[in-house]
């Protein structure tokens, strides 16, 4: 029996880089050995616990130091071997596994390998596909009839499933059309589509019956069923892109083979392609990529194959992967970590929101450190709707968490590793008085549903440092007031100097030049400490004072001539600003449409706010229904919003609201797909509307202009198909002269 070594045990997370190397290239050679004896001499070397332990830390170290992962590594090739209860079906041509390529240049060297071989110059294709995240499965046909399907086990024995795969809809019991060779086995994957998947989880939960982890894992489950109908209930899909044994081809390239396995019956991936270059193969992966969260089914990268059959054997194989493939894979979205600590965040409408702190991991290609936790039933395991997240565990400090990325989505916590719970873990205790200003936090009783809010506020409204200085922020942002220049680090600097607390506050900074300017300049030194570190800050300024200070002048003028540019907003914009609960830019807008002007605004509402009834005084407005009302009402039945308001008004003039009727948009009917980055959607469709253009949800070919920013998907084809200009935001911004 092979040794493990002296250094099987050491602490993967004492290992540094260089070790942590050695160690893999190590445990590689030794698996390998044990691979080759296990499968090709018949004559295993050591026990199948002793050889799964190794394949663990190999795999361990790996997702620890994913940097040293190469693209031929072994976690690519890990089989199960075949369970009991099924019978075994020892595969005529091995079901082998692909390697995977992590970057461009893992793909460049694939290529460059692969077409090294193409003789007499003549161009190579690839095929370039989704790789499903699923279960392969081969489907023996004899004579055009299915006579055994079997599961790929370890490559070598799998598991007759034959009457389960049979229960597959897209798995043809007898092949259609003609020319199919007298015996055939078609490879594919099967997997569950997300419709089914959450189709299923809530038959189960409305019987109360266990939860499902991920499509991938019930998929196998569903065809491991010994009683076949239980297979059937559960609708599973099949794709074909390969082949076992044959007694001939039908055609000599992939492309042409798969032609021939839609004719005979069988779906494949419709976004399969054929590229002849390797810039043309890293296209249609980020084209793929672009397209994953939409697809409906999982998918885990992207295949690329050599698309003649006869070059293949002359590029070959190594150990259990054909070198004329590779998988191509996304960077992996989940990973483990442990929650150090749970921190409260007050935000501006004084929602306390618990955040995660985690030791830092890399998720998707991005490092996480932090994940929201929304609310503290999250935090408890409990879904929005009562439902239980997580199979019901509660999150404690010390626990070890799965942690997830899709997309530009903010990474979630989706699991918790129970066993590797500390001893000592003790829940979380949800704070009932808010950190920042201490007062009370209470959970809301919805007047309507009877329901208590999930989300603890603060009770202390603008005397809460937090969510005063949230509310500044939110007031000078972009689709707020805009004050260009005048970031969330000026806000917390002169909220932190006494210099602003209210809004209006913002726009007497210009008579207080000088305490603003030691502000800035007390914030520079400080900066400069961080920097350098106390001892060599205390240094002489290596800058002549005079520089600085003209420095510092033209800061000030600039931060000055932002403020005063902003004296006369446009009127939804500023109401925006106001931060009335439930008023996003949209609604400002609503309101700005219909009053017009600032006062017959803060004149109804404040007729409301005085008993009146929010019906009869406010116009009814599409688009505004009664929680909006209410919160309005509230905003201006509190005397201090009153006061801040009309105090903001003795510096500033909200330009009352007209549509204009000579902007280039006038008229037109605009679409917005896709995401923005410099606008929301909302401020995106106020501004469109202020100009006059109309904004529709859809595109049709009475669509005059379709704005289109990352992740457009059918819109953005609708209008290529209609004809119709797109542009992108900055283009937008460019035309309305945003
Ligand atoms: S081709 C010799 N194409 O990925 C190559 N495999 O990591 C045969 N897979 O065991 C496989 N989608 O289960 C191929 N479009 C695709 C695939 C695919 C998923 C799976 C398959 C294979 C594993 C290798």
């Amino acid at each position: 029996m092979t040794s493990l070594g002296p250094d099987a045990g050491v602490d993967i997370e004492s290992l540094s880089e260089d070790q942590a190397r050695a160690e893999l290239a190590r445990l590689e050679g030794v698996l390998v050995a044990a691979d080759v004896a296990y499968h090709q001499k018949d004559a295993p070397e050591m026990s199948d616990a002793d050889y799964d332990a190794l394949k663990r830390r190999y795999l361990s170290i790996e997702a620890a130091f994913p940097e040293l992962r190469r693209p031929d590594s072994l976690s690519g090739k890990v089989g199960a071997p075949a369970a009991e209860g099924f019978a075994k079906v020892r595969h005529q041509v091995p079901m082998l596994s692909l390697l995977n390529a992590f970057t461009d240049d893992d793909v460049a060297r694939f290529f460059d390998t692969a077409t090294g071989i193409a003789e007499g110059g003549a161009t190579m294709q690839f095929t370039a596909e989704p790789k499903i995240d699923g279960l392969s499965a081969s489907l023996t046909y004899r004579a055009g009839v299915l006579v055994k399907g079997a599961t790929r086990g370890d490559g070598l024995v799998g598991e007759d499933i034959t009457r389960n795969l049979m229960t597959i809809a897209d798995i043809p019991h007898r092949l259609a059309g003609a020319g199919w060779p007298d015996e055939i086995e078609i490879r594919g994957e099967v997997y569950m589509s997300h419709a089914e998947f959450q189709a299923l989880k809530a038959r189960s939960a409305a019987v109360g019956g266990q939860d499902y982890v991920n499509p991938r894992n019930t998929a196998a489950g569903s065809l491991r069923q010994k009683d076949p109908s239980v297979t059937a209930s559960r609708k599973l899909n099949f794709f074909a892109y390969a082949w076992g044994a044959a007694s001939s081809l039908p055609a000599p390239t992939q492309m042409g083979v798969m032609d021939r396995f839609r004719a005979w019956g069988f779906a494949v991936n419709p976004l399969t392609v054929l590229c002849q270059s390797r810039d043309a193969l890293l296209a249609h992966y980020r084209m793929i990529e672009a397209q994953r969260a939409t697809l409906g089914y999982d998918i885990d990268g992207v295949v690329y194959k050599v698309d003649r059959v006869e070059w293949r054997d002359r590029i070959g194989w190594r150990a259990n992967a054909p070198l004329w493939a590779i998988a191509h894979k996304f960077p992996p979205e989940q990973a483990t970590s442990v929650l150090d600590a749970i921190d409260i965040q007050v935000g501006r409408t004084g929602a306390l929101t618990p955040v995660a702190r985690l030791r830092p991991v890399t998720v998707g290609g991005v490092v996480v450190e932090n994940a929201t936790l929304h609310n503290e039933d999250y935090i408890k395991g409990i879904g929005s709707d009562g439902e239980p997240l997580r199979g019901g565990m509660d999150l404690r400090v010390g626990d070890t968490v799965v942690v997830q990325r899709a997309g530009d989505v903010i990474p979630q916590i989706i699991g918790v590793v129970a066993d590797k719970r500390p001893a000592d873990a003790v829940p979380y205790v949800f704070p009932d008085r808010c950190p920042i200003c201490g007062s009370a936090a209470v959970r809301d009783v919805n007047e309507k549903t009877g329901k208590v809010d999930a989300v603890r506020r603060c009770t202390g409204e603008m005397s809460c440092a937090a969510q005063a200085v949230e509310q500044l922020k939110h007031f000078v942002a972009r689709d707020a007031m805009d004050i260009d220049g005048f970031g969330s680090e000026n806000v917390e600097l002169f909220f932190a100097e006494g210099l602003v607390q209210h809004p209006a506050d913002i726009f007497r900074l210009p008579q207080r030049a000088d305490a603003v300017r030691d502000a800035l300049v007390k914030r520079s030194r400080q900066q400069a400490l961080d920097r350098k570190g106390g001892a060599e800050a205390a240094e002489p300024d290596p800058q002549p004072g005079k520089a600085k200070g003209d420095q510092r002048q033209r800061q000030l003028e600039k931060l000055f001539a932002a403020i005063e540019a902003r004296r006369a907003p446009e009127l939804d914009k500023f109401i925006f600003a106001l931060g009335i609960r439930h008023v996003g830019a949209t609604t400002a807008a609503l309101f700005a449409k219909t009053f017009s002007t600032i006062e017959a605004f803060r004149d109804t509402a404040l007729q409301a706010a005085a008993g009146g009834d929010i019906h009869t005084d406010f116009p009814s407005i599409s688009g505004v229904g009664e929680a909006v009302l209410a919160s309005v009402r509230d905003f201006f039945a509190n005397p201090r919003n009153v006061a801040a308001l009309d105090a903001l008004l003795a510096e500033v003039r909200p330009a009352p609201y007209v549509v204009s009727a000579e902007s280039p948009v006038a008229g037109q009917t605009v679409v917005f797909t896709g995401s923005l980055e410099k606008m929301t959607r909302g401020a995106a469709k106020a501004m469109a509307e202020r100009l006059g253009a109309k904004v529709a949800g859809s595109v049709s070919k009475n669509t005059n202009l379709v704005v289109a920013g990352p992740g457009a998907g059918s819109k953005l084809k609708d209008a290529e198909a209609l004809g119709i200009p797109v542009i992108d935001e900055d283009q937008w911004l460019a035309l309305v002269g945003g």
